[in-house]
């Protein structure tokens, strides 16, 4: 939980899962409730954030290892949490942010094959109690995710994996949504883009009649 006036929202899934175009809806969905969110993304959302980021998906430096990609990871993280995330959420405002924490349970120890308690000590270090209070899992078939990825730009470091990789990721984000329901909700990012719109909007309809 934010434990703050504003309400931090996360959306996590896979590669081709839809995230942008489902941002944009949930972003509008909120405005219109007359709700001030600001909208921002991990890794990113500062400008060293968004530096740290080139340097994770860019294939500059293809040799990284599975200790350095989770800390950077958490670098960007402490800046956007103290730059960004915080200040908005103790001004009241709430907080629309594309991948968290989770990103890193599911890509770093899911993935890559890092310790679980390993995250858990960079999140329990950084965050504090600080968790997201509403988080969007937009689960998809790997395959029809590398189908709906590939046919966009260059892959980056993380989309040039393996779908054996990307199997350990889904699984990851499954094990989270199942240990910790009341948080995190499973849309079935499969259907047509009006079906999971359907889903998202019944999910913040419900979290928003029980927050207020
Ligand atoms: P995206 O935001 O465009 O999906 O790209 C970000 C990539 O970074 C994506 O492949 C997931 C990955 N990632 C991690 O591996 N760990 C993390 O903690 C975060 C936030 C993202």
């Amino acid at each position: 939980m934010s434990q703050t006036p504003g309400k931090f929202i996360t959306v996590e899934g896979g590669e081709g899962a839809g995230k942008s175009s489902n941002i944009a809806f949930i972003r509008k969905y909120l405005e219109e409730q007359g709700i001030d969110v600001i909208y921002t993304r991990e890794p990113g959302g500062t400008p060293l954030g968004e530096e740290i980021r080139d340097l994770l998906l860019g294939h500059k430096h293809d040799g990284m290892s599975d200790e350095t990609e989770l800390l950077l990871m958490f670098a960007a993280r402490a800046q956007h949490l103290h730059q960004v995330i915080l200040p908005a959420l103790r001004q009241g405002q709430w907080v629309l942010c594309d991948r968290f924490t989770d990103a890193s349970f599911a890509y770093q120890g899911g993935g890559r094959g890092v310790a679980w308690e390993k995250i858990e000590n960079l999140q329990t270090w950084l965050q504090g109690d600080l968790r997201p209070d509403l988080t969007l899992l937009l689960d998809l078939s790997v395959e029809v995710g590398m189908d709906r990825a590939s046919k966009r730009s260059t892959p980056d470091r993380f989309e040039s994996e393996a779908l054996s990789f990307f199997e350990k990721v889904r699984d990851a984000y499954l094990r989270i949504a199942k240990e910790q329901p009341e948080r995190v909700k499973i849309v079935d990012a499969g259907q047509s883009l009006e079906t999971v719109q359907h889903q998202i909007k019944s999910i913040l309809q419900h979290y928003l009649t029980n927050t207020n």
